[in-house]
């Protein structure tokens, strides 16, 4: 489909009218007029199961607020005409013949005037409302109308009667079609013309006392039901409600910065350089930082090159993709301000993520709020900064985000797209199952919800590229299903899973997920030449925090062990552990191979211990009181002193991010040094792997639960801390 042949967006005014309608503080208006007393009387004579929801004056009020939006929109010029036609044909003189009616006031269609669509062709039935076309036809009312001759308001209001009839009953068929979704109803512009005409012609009737009020009543609360009903699911969501933004729609840009500035950066987070990011240049630094500033704790050393280089390889392999930085993998400034000064935008989760980017002088227009599931606060925050774009996969959300005014936030549909072999799946928390499509769709659509594109998350450290494949023809498969309710989709959001480590030759290594793979699934099934606005973003966090980042941890304590072996054990204590980075082990499955940085003046290992290739088997424990606090544990490495650090590379990936301030030790506040590594290089030299590094036998964390007092008696290792 050719983007230039899609239908027009539209709103439902109704939608919004009868809300506005149903939340209106006129409720305890006394009714006064005298017409109005009657009907409420007859309304409470009736079984309390029988009685409409609402009185008939609260939904003549919806229906003005109904027609004025229309008035004001201009999309529904031609109602009024419409609504005149319909008066006039009901007011034709008794005397005239049905015969001579019909022919007065009906075009016949296909030339012949046995076919005629007569008074439906006034509401414009034939044309818009399916099943109406067919059923309905110039005999079928004059039968039923019972032949002509009968006096003017005998005839209107069983002309009325009949047109209700037809529409319910098309309403009823459709519903049924789809299990009980009121979609066709509202499906193109032209049938909410029809409903809105229908509606209007009713009520101009029923206020002629023409028609009957308890058609009104019928047809108004299906639709206010389904409202009612979004009202009631977001119940303790009141204090969202809010004022209309005005906020107008505007499309993701691309602002591609002419000359990536440097300066500003390098400024505002003294960025320093050092040779490369090899792990000997970077142990340097953490040297020189240690020895300089008098280090004891935590800190990370981050590499703003390797971000650029990350953002420019990811950009270089698919042109057509603008990465949007997942904040919540790494809500780093310096990380942050870099990619923005590249052109990236942002995936934020929550308002600290956002609060965070406009601090730091980002435009809002760079937001998606990729939350599927916002708090109360996160709906207030997408009303306050004006964020354009959020996720959604249920009808709760859209319930939710309907409750709360947020009309004017394009949404963007998440799909459920696994990939099997990713590290970690989202499938079972986020993303509607293709059957849930329609039923998403449809809601949207009568709640006057703008859906503009699809988002998917395959997993997280994803190693199949053609799960990308796979969910981007599931997204277009969404988009022409989107078609047929009413909405423009323009944006992909292929999510998160890449990974980013660079290889032996310095370059990023895509073994794990081939990129030009995905580009390829883009080019194939979204034609660039077919789609030329489609604005394609991408989430990646890790791919863009991992690598550049290095912690250091001191080891500040220190207890050996006897074992029943007689070999030794160390346990070491560090000042990081499973409520600072290593959350990390625990959440998303980090296993980060580790170096040692001698407190020796230069850094270096002992010679003796060097040369001898002394190991020992050790457990480094986090500094806090909960023994299950333990890093790594029965790992063969060289004997360790209070004051030397451990450094971990490639860990900023959902590290520093999650770290907690349990036991008052301020893990949140691990200090941060930014340098500008020169050359981009594998972390270390196989012969470094060879000599220093030790990488745990054993998963880096296993929780001290999992050793029971028996494997613990024969080790003769002691319980963890108390
Ligand atoms: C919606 C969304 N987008 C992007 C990401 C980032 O994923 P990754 O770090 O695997 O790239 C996440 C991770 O949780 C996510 O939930």
């Amino acid at each position: 489909m050719n983007d230039e042949e899609r239908p027009p967006r539209r709103q439902s005014l109704l939608t919004h009218a009868l809300l506005k309608g149903a939340v209106s503080d006129d409720d305890e208006d006394e009714v006064e007029d005298e017409e109005e007393l009657k009907q409420q009387k007859r309304i409470e004579d009736m079984d309390e199961e029988d009685q409409p929801e609402y009185s008939m004056k609260e939904i003549k009020t919806v229906l003005e607020e109904a027609a004025e939006d229309i008035e004001e929109s201009g999309i529904f010029d031609d109602l009024a005409e419409n609504i005149e036609e319909i008066v006039r044909v009901g007011s034709f003189k008794a005397s005239s013949s049905w015969d001579e009616r019909r022919e007065g006031m009906l075009s016949p269609r296909g030339g012949g005037g046995g076919g005629g669509m007569n008074i439906t062709n006034g509401f414009r039935t034939n044309a818009t409302m399916g099943h109406a076309e067919n059923e309905s036809s110039a005999d079928d009312m004059k039968e039923n109308l019972g032949g002509g001759g009968r006096s003017s308001s005998s005839f209107r209001r069983k002309r009325s009667e009949y047109l209700s009839n037809e529409v319910m009953k098309s309403l009823r068929e459709d519903r049924q079609e789809n299990n009980g979704y009121p979609t066709p109803i509202l499906v193109t512009e032209e049938q909410l013309t029809d409903a809105f005409e229908v509606i209007n012609s009713l009520e101009t009737y029923v206020e002629a006392g023409e028609a009957d009020p308890d058609f009104v009543e019928q047809f108004v609360p299906e639709e206010l039901a389904v409202i009612v009903k979004g009202l009631a699911e977001t119940a303790g969501f009141e204090e969202t409600l809010m004022d209309d933004t005005q906020q107008d729609a505007i499309d993701f840009e691309e602002a591609v910065p002419d000359e990536f500035n440097f300066e500003e950066i390098r400024k505002t987070f003294d960025v320093q350089p050092i040779s490369s990011r090899s792990m000997d240049d970077v142990r340097e630094r953490c040297l020189e930082l240690v020895n300089d500033m008098r280090l004891e704790d935590t800190f990370a050393v981050i590499d703003l090159h390797a971000v650029v280089k990350l953002y420019e390889h990811l950009k270089k392999r698919m042109p057509r993709v603008t990465p949007h930085y997942a904040v919540k993998c790494c809500p780093d400034r310096g990380i942050i301000s870099t990619l923005a000064a590249l052109g990236a935008g942002f995936d934020c989760a929550s308002q600290g993520e956002v609060e965070l980017i406009k601090e730091l002088g980002i435009d809002v227009d760079k937001i998606i709020l990729a939350h599927a599931v916002k708090r109360p606060v996160d709906l207030r925050c997408i009303a306050e900064h004006g964020v354009k774009f959020t996720t959604f996969d249920s009808e709760s959300e859209l319930h939710k985000m309907f409750a709360a005014r947020l009309n004017e936030c394009k949404l963007v549909l998440r799909i459920k797209a696994d990939d099997p072999m990713a590290k970690i799946s989202f499938g079972a928390k986020f993303g509607a199952h293709m059957d849930d499509i329609p039923k998403l769709l449809s809601t949207a659509q009568l709640l006057g919800m703008d859906i503009v594109g699809v988002s998917f998350h395959v997993g997280s450290s994803s190693r199949n590229p053609n799960a990308y494949r796979n969910a981007i023809q599931q997204a277009k498969d969404v988009f022409q299903q989107g078609y047929h309710y009413g909405f423009k989709m323009n944006l992909l959001d292929l999510g998160g899973g890449y990974t980013g480590l660079f290889d032996q030759t310095g370059n990023i290594d895509e073994s794990p997920c081939d990129f030009s793979i995905i580009a390829k699934a883009l080019d194939d099934i979204f034609p660039k030449d077919q789609w030329p606005k489609l604005k394609i973003i991408a989430e990646p966090g890790r791919y863009f925090a991992q690598s550049p980042i290095t912690i250091a941890s001191m080891v500040y304590g220190k207890r050996e062990t006897v074992k029943a072996s007689g070999d030794l054990h160390y346990d070491y204590y560090i000042t990081d552990g499973l409520y600072g980075c290593f959350n990390g082990v625990i959440y998303d499955g980090l296993e980060t191979p580790a170096y040692i940085l001698k407190s020796t003046g230069d850094g270096s290992m002992p010679e003796l211990e060097l040369r001898l290739g002394l190991q020992h088997e050790s457990t480094i424990w986090g500094p806090t009181c909960d023994s299950a606090d333990c890093v790594m544990r029965d790992t063969m490495m060289t004997e360790l002193n209070n004051g030397d650090y451990v450094l971990f590379p490639d860990s900023g990936a959902y590290t520093l991010a999650g770290s907690c301030d349990f036991n008052g030790i301020e893990a949140t506040k691990a200090r941060k040094f930014y340098v500008w590594g020169d050359r981009m290089c594998p972390t270390c030299t196989v012969e470094q792997l060879d000599s220093e590094l030790f990488l745990p036998l054993k998963p880096p964390c296993e929780l001290l639960q999992h050793i029971t007092p028996e494997t613990r008696a024969s080790d003769g290792v002691d319980a963890g801390v108390e």
